[in-house]
């Protein structure tokens, strides 16, 4: 089938990078079901386009678009149906208002086709709702969560309990909690923040918001967290955490009567504003449940409820607000920690922290949204650069996501009815403006869509790369900022030559485009040298390399300095141990010419637990030296690396009698930014040395006001160049 695809169309392959879009092209996002093309082209005039509703078609959201002699004719199996037909209208049309002739028959794969927004971290204006609502609808995204309320800030109005929404609450969490609630925030964008706190969205604003995503075909989800993540929400009525807990908590106290009917009093406004969703999402994700052990009023009612532990606890809760769901004729769904302590019996799991939750939920016979983090959370990384805007956790880059399927191995097919669908995520605490939004969803929720729309037979990544091509030009066209990340250059393998020479092959997630590169450290032009399968290095060199994407640089700048230096390969002798969980690849971490990105959990790393770093690098001969490069991560919001106290010097020419060559403090640097502090230690003078030692120094236990204060802090480093 896919051979059968690629034979047919010869003059494609140059995937996505073709140097012109092809008019004639038959190209949409997400692929559908199935297409019968025709010859020649109909010109779409607004008053020639004829949509019906017809319920053979057999599916609400299913269509067939005719092209054909002249005119346009959409049969949609209900309104959203031919809404959607309209959608690939616009897809198909060249500059000039054409589409070819054609028939496409097409329907969804799954009923939930999500995106999620998290507007409480960073708050975004209604008007950019409205826009990523466009966004979501042009994908044939039909459900948008809308998690209106965190730690940070509760942005929905509530009129029995309007301190919700009062600036104080939100100021004085955003001030003392930042930290540890993963705000990864530093002071400029905190004051920017805190400058343009629109605050919250008005009844009138959600209603305007949920009536625009209607005229879409897109159902708004709310989310109301509960009974963690809501440190506004009890800095403003702390009356409703444990009495032993500190303003501010974060958790609401279950051993009370009166949390549940706050609670319920808050979801009786929240579905009165949101009459389309057959859903509200309580959250119930990372409860820190240690509070409700310490509180009398929760050991009380788990005396008399007979609960055994916390988790039961936390079950007790999310079966009560199921109840009082249920009972308003909603249904309730939230993160896969309900599971814990025994599942509500209607409840819907939506499975974040991988498959796992719901694949046990679907095989108990509930519903499930699948969410894994690992594919589909959209504030990941998606290009391996430094020039990638901060992000959190790994790496899910746009053909990660693309293979994402929603119903994994291990849920039994009489069950597989049972997964609803996914969406993707996207949790904004290093986002703060809509251009970084857009760049975080797109192109990426092209591949969701295609991973929630078409079926698994209609997928095929070599053909989704092609139609890429023209979709980049489409968001181009309709003003949305999209990432061009997955053309950025990256090393993909190397490997060192029996010569010694180094052998790299440079990849791009997106192929087809040609890359450029020089070997001097200079920025490649359109007239570099071209790429080409591999690069052999086989001197001292920095290498550069670009995409060019119709002669324009496109992606970032790939840079890999200090190559084949005077320590790669040396032998290296461990004065400390590296820790076993971040080894770098081992004792030739330091010296192979591997660089690592700004992700923690990058494996080039190799880090020092509690203790300094301390290593002996031997050259193999003696050789006149004048310095050293080497670089240090720190993570400060969400990881105890830190940068070291001191960068200490010595070398060698006989391996017993070492002089001090440098010696360097490193000044501490809070910033919360993500860091990775480069250092070129160049000695008073050239010596001659055979061995080098480099110690830096560790920061010991982490200081007050550091989320892990009172924890050993971490070093990290990649790579030890010598010059
Ligand atoms: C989540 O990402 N904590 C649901
Ligand atoms: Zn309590």
């Amino acid at each position: 089938m896919r051979k059968l695809i690629l034979a047919g169309l010869p003059a494609l392959i140059a995937a996505a990078c073709s140097p012109e879009p092809k008019p004639a092209e038959i190209s949409v996002i997400p692929q559908p079901s199935r297409i019968i093309e025709g010859t020649g082209f109909v010109k779409v005039e607004p008053d020639r386009v004829l949509t019906v509703i017809d319920t053979t078609i057999g599916h609400p959201e299913g269509y067939r678009l005719m092209a054909e002699n002249g005119k346009v004719t959409i049969v949609g199996g209900g309104e959203a149906g031919v809404f959607y037909g309209l959608q690939t209208l616009e897809q198909l049309k060249d500059s000039a208002g054409r589409v070819p002739a054609v028939t496409i028959e097409d329907a969804p794969r799954f009923p939930w086709r999500g995106m999620h927004l998290d507007v409480s971290r960073h708050f975004f204006s209604k008007d950019f709702i409205k826009k990523y609502l466009d966004i979501l609808a042009y994908h044939k995204i039909n459900t948008f969560h809308w998690h209106l309320t965190d730690g940070i800030g509760w942005r929905l109005q509530i009129d029995r309990y309007p301190r919700l929404t009062q600036k104080a609450a939100w100021r004085k969490v955003k001030d003392e909690k930042a930290p540890w609630i993963g705000l990864e925030l530093s002071d400029e964008a905190r004051q920017d923040s805190a400058d343009t706190y629109g605050g919250y969205y008005t009844k009138e604003d959600v209603r305007e918001i949920v009536s625009y995503a209607r005229e879409r075909h897109i159902t708004v989800v709310p989310e109301i967290e509960m009974p963690g993540h809501s440190e506004a929400a009890t800095f403003a009525y702390p009356e409703y955490s444990c009495p032993t807990a500190q303003p501010g908590s974060g958790i609401y106290c279950p051993g009370k009567e009166e949390t549940f009917a706050y609670l319920e009093r808050i979801i009786d406004e929240v579905i009165e504003l949101f009459p389309d969703s057959p859903y509200i999402h309580i959250g119930g994700d990372e409860v820190d449940k240690e509070q409700w052990s310490r509180c009398p009023l929760c050991r009380k009612r788990m005396r008399e409820e007979g609960l055994e532990n916390e988790h039961e606890l936390q079950s007790y809760f999310v079966h009560r607000m199921e109840e009082y769901i249920n009972s308003k004729g909603k249904a309730m769904i939230g993160w896969d920690e309900i599971l814990e302590g025994g599942l509500a019996p209607n409840a819907t799991v939506m499975s974040w922290t991988g498959f796992e939750g719901g694949i046990k939920a679907a095989n108990a016979g509930h519903n499930v949204v699948m969410v894994p983090l690992d594919y589909v959370y959209f504030d990941h990384y998606q290009g391996q650069n430094p020039c990638e805007p901060q992000a959190w956790g790994g790496f899910n880059g746009i053909k990660r996501v693309y293979s994402f399927d929603p119903v994994p191995a291990g849920i039994a097919p009489e069950n597989v009815h049972y997964v609803l669908g996914g969406q993707g995520n996207l949790w904004t605490e290093n986002i703060r403006t809509p251009e970084h939004a857009e760049y975080m969803l797109l192109p990426r929720l092209a591949a969701l869509s295609e991973a929630l729309w078409s079926d698994t037979t209609a997928k095929d990544w070599g053909r989704f790369e092609r139609k890429l091509d023209r979709q980049l030009e489409r968001y181009a066209a309709r003003g949305w900022n999209y990432a061009e990340s997955a053309f950025t250059p990256y090393i993909a393998e190397q490997r060192f030559d029996g010569d010694g020479s180094l052998v790299l092959r440079i990849a791009t997630e997106l192929e087809g485009c040609p890359i450029r590169y020089t070997l001097d450290g200079s920025a490649p032009t359109a007239d570099s040298p071209l790429y080409a399968d591999s690069l052999v290095v086989d001197a001292p060199a920095t290498l550069t390399a670009q995409t060019f994407r119709r002669g324009r640089a496109v992606g970032c700048l790939l840079v890999v300095p200090q190559l084949l230096n005077r320590a790669t390969r040396a032998r290296v002798s461990y004065a400390t141990p590296y820790s076993p969980a971040y080894t770098g690849g081992g004792d030739t971490a330091l010296v192979d010419n591997r660089y690592a990105f700004k992700r923690g959990d990058d494996r080039a790393w190799q880090g020092f637990e509690g203790t300094d770093m301390e290593v002996t690098l031997d050259l193999g001969t003696v050789q006149q030296v004048e310095g050293i490069v080497l670089r240090f991560l720190q993570h400060i919001a969400s990881t105890s690396v830190m940068l070291p106290t001191r960068l200490t010097v010595w070398t060698s020419a006989d391996g017993r009698d070492f002089s001090v060559a440098a010696d360097v403090p490193i000044a501490p640097d809070e910033d919360s930014e993500v860091l990775i502090r480069p250092f070129d230690v160049r000695f008073q003078a050239p010596v001659r040395a055979r061995y080098v030692r480099v110690r830096a120094e560790n920061r010991g236990t982490l200081p007050e006001g550091h989320p892990r204060a009172g924890a050993a802090a971490w070093i990290f480093t990649d790579e030890i160049a010598v010059y």
